[in-house]
């Protein structure tokens, strides 16, 4: 339909109609024809289904064609449905979770993981996925930081921007391609105390230094949809934030497409306290600009007695029925009613090989070698026992994986019984994946118990690890444990892992573990134990074969730390990109007492941003610049030599970081600016350079305008944020 076609369907829908499209309704209520129980529960009538604007998680090609089939033979204009569903890190094949993603500094090949999960998506009749999830995270302690790309703005801009190109393409009428929607608008990985939903405090500046960047670059990359945060920002929810909503992501960012709450997000603005009744609910949330209700019954009970009243203007709701038609418009609807959806591709699209290949690249890049004493690693196979809930766990799929099946999961027992030399190797639990008096609260459902006879399972454990040259510890946090109202105040592994741990060791001290975990986790004991550590994450349908392939050095893994690994919970907040403060600890004044530091535990994480190992070993030369000062107007080129000096083919990320000496307000330490992946032969150098430009050194100043201020930088070039390896130069008018 052409944009004046479009126009005239708009001008023709009746009131009823147009607040119709504004009311997203979850596939429960499905079968537009019968109200069912929590929709009336709800308020929602026969009419508030019979005009609904779109449906979320409900998914199928069969299912989705007769909806649609169904729903616009009744609809008086025959407007068809959209249906979005959280797509997070693949549909059917799942790749690892999004966090793992980013440890790959791969976004291309993100990018390829999120045309994958579009089509797997789209075939089965979706146009919409909730992602990316562009939120900033430094606290591991809040559970949908595996939903996220970690600590860094510029990492968290690239992958955002990597997986909107994969899921969109060029045209969202082309097969395959499905619209993402940007979340969570904004700063709702910055809770107090990292408790889910919980109430954020940033000061604006902060807000646009760390956290806008992130959905900037998944607007610039053309996402059609927003989704507002649940938290408040400022004392304000964002879907009543009109100052964020209008001011800052439609005039300021230059973002045109569809704004959609959260889940139920405007009927909880009378909980915020910040609307007496429904009917003011729905006023501050269409003054604010959010465009469709997502599952509340707010604008379908309280829009049209406005409207009629007067209290709002039409212009208003227009406004949100343009950007919907539009966005259907664009996806093709009108003229392919069904898009995508086939029921015969499902089966030969979904979890295909070249898919599954494809997830086992990516899980294979998102590994952290984190840990390789003694050059334990990579082991032969039959010299090692494996023991640990997830030696044998097919639950690799992280929390969101909500339309996968465990059953398609290749775990590692799974790939060892899958070769000659490995079919044999002992592989046992050793004890439960978490602990009786702290038992996973499922992330839809409650888990079932977990049967074991720990006393017996611990001594099979022993009488392996015994007789074993090396020991494979396959340990980690449940993946229910991570994702939507997941916080945990305690980042320990389970003690029952931490016995299982203690008692192997006893008995044999070349440990290997390998950690499963949706999150950044204390884990102290496992340094102190284990030679060597390879960090897994929940990495998707192929985990268990990339985790052997890996441990069998069939892979070298080269993923780097996308988010710090903490000393311990209380050390959280750790990121490195902090302000140095006035007193620096190593600088402090009385021996450092008066530093900023604590009494009992280091300042630095355990491992920081940006770490990873590798099965060979690199060099870099100290940095090289093409001139000591530069201008607005001029560039400066900072070159290393990076060399593989081992004896295996091998990747590294080589970082660049800038660090700005002084500025109208405080700077970090640094602050990441680029990256470049090399693949070397043993032996073999390259050079890398980066172009230094005047656009990286500028920042939010005192006038609360970006730019950049003449001065000193120090630029640091490495394979982690904690290189030294820097050259200087200065900015001049
Ligand atoms: C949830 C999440 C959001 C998700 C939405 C739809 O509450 O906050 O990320 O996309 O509801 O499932």
């Amino acid at each position: 339909m052409n944009e004046s076609e479009l126009r005239r369907l708009l001008a023709d829908l009746s009131l009823e109609e147009k607040i119709g499209q504004m009311i997203q309704l979850p596939g429960y209520f499905q079968n537009a024809g019968n109200i069912t129980g929590p929709a009336n529960d709800m308020g929602f009538t026969q009419d508030d289904l019979r005009f609904a604007g779109s449906y979320l998680s409900i998914i199928g090609a069969e299912k989705l064609r007769q909806m649609q089939t169904e729903f616009m033979a009744q609809h008086p204009h025959h407007i068809p449905l959209l249906f979005m569903a959280d797509i997070i890190n693949g549909y059917r094949t799942v790749f690892p979770i999004p966090l793992a993603q980013a440890c790959t500094f791969d976004p291309d090949l993100i990018e390829k993981s999120a045309v994958v999960a579009a089509r797997e998506a789209a075939v089965s009749g979706l146009h919409v996925t909730f992602s990316p999830m562009a939120d900033l995270v430094r606290d591991a302690r809040w559970g949908r930081v595996m939903e996220s790309a970690g600590e860094d703005p510029f990492l968290n801009g690239q992958v955002a921007a990597a997986m909107v190109r994969g899921y969109q393409g060029h045209d969202l009428r082309e097969p395959g391609k499905i619209a993402a929607c940007l979340k969570h608008f904004a700063g709702y990985g910055a809770p107090d105390g990292g408790r889910d939903y919980n109430t954020v405090e940033l000061s604006e500046r902060t807000l646009r230094e760390d956290y806008l960047p992130a959905y900037q670059a998944a607007v610039r990359a053309g996402c059609e949809l927003v989704m507002t945060s649940f938290n408040t920002l400022n004392r304000i929810p964002s879907a009543a934030n009109e100052w964020l909503l209008r001011e800052v992501l439609r005039r300021e960012m230059g973002f045109e497409g569809m704004v959609i709450s959260d889940w139920n997000a405007l009927q909880e603005l009378l909980a915020h306290g910040i609307a007496e009744n429904p009917s003011e609910a729905a006023f501050v949330a269409l003054r604010a600009g959010v465009d469709m209700d997502m599952v509340s019954p707010i604008y379908a009970k309280n829009l049209k007695e406005l409207a009629e009243k007067g209290r709002i203007p039409m212009a208003w709701i227009d406004e949100s029925v343009w950007h919907i038609l539009r966005l259907k418009n664009r996806l093709g609807l009108f003229e392919h009613t069904f898009k995508d959806a086939d029921e015969a591709a499902e089966k030969t699209v979904h979890l295909s090989e070249a898919h599954r290949r494809m997830a086992r690249t990516c899980a294979e890049q998102s590994f952290v070698l984190l840990r390789n004493d003694e050059q334990l690693l990579p082991i032969r196979g039959d010299d090692s026992v494996f023991i640990g809930p997830y030696a044998e766990s097919p639950l690799l799929n992280g929390a969101w994986s909500i339309f996968a099946d465990d059953q398609d999961t290749v775990s590692l027992k799974a790939a060892l019984r899958s070769r000659p030399k490995t079919h044999e190797v002992p592989v046992v639990p050793g004890c439960a994946m978490a602990d009786p008096e702290h038992p996973v609260i499922g992330f839809q459902h409650p888990l079932p118990p977990e049967e074991l006879d720990t006393e017996a399972a611990l001594e099979e454990a022993v009488r392996l690890a015994k007789q074993a040259e090396k020991v494979i510890l396959c340990l980690g946090e449940h993946r229910e444990c991570s994702g939507e109202a997941a916080s945990r105040g305690d980042l320990s592994l389970p003690r029952c892992q931490l016995r299982l741990l203690d008692t192997v060791a006893a008995v044999n001290p070349n440990i290997i573990v390998v950690l499963f975990t949706g999150r950044p986790l204390d884990i102290r004991p496992v340094s102190e134990k284990a030679k060597a550590i390879l960090l897994c994450w929940l990495p998707g349908t192929e985990g268990g074969e990339a985790v052997l392939r890996t441990l069998l050095g069939e892979n070298n893994p080269g993923g780097k730390l996308s988010m710090s690994f903490p000393y311990c919970t209380g050390q959280v907040p750790v990121y490195y990109n902090h302000l140095n403060t006035g007193r620096p600890w190593n600088a402090g004044i009385l021996d450092g007492r008066f530093g900023s530091k604590y009494q009992d535990i280091p300042n630095e994480p355990l491992y920081p941003f940006g770490y990873g190992l590798s099965y060979t070993t690199f060099a870099c030369s100290p940095v090289t610049l093409s001139g000591k000062r530069m201008t607005r107007s001029t560039s400066i080129s900072a070159t290393v030599s990076v060399t593989n000096t081992g004896s295996r083919t091998g990747t590294q990320t080589v970082q660049l970081y800038i660090r700005d000496l002084s500025g109208s307000v405080a700077r970090p330490v640094r602050e990441l600016k680029g990256f470049r992946r090399v693949t070397l032969e043993p032996g073999q150098c390259t050079p890398v350079t980066f172009t230094i430009t005047e656009e990286m050194l500028r920042f939010v100043g005192l006038s609360m305008d970006t730019a950049s201020e003449c001065g000193d930088f120090d630029v640091f070039i490495g394979f982690d944020s904690r290189t030294d390896n820097r050259a200087r130069f200065t900015l001049t008018e």
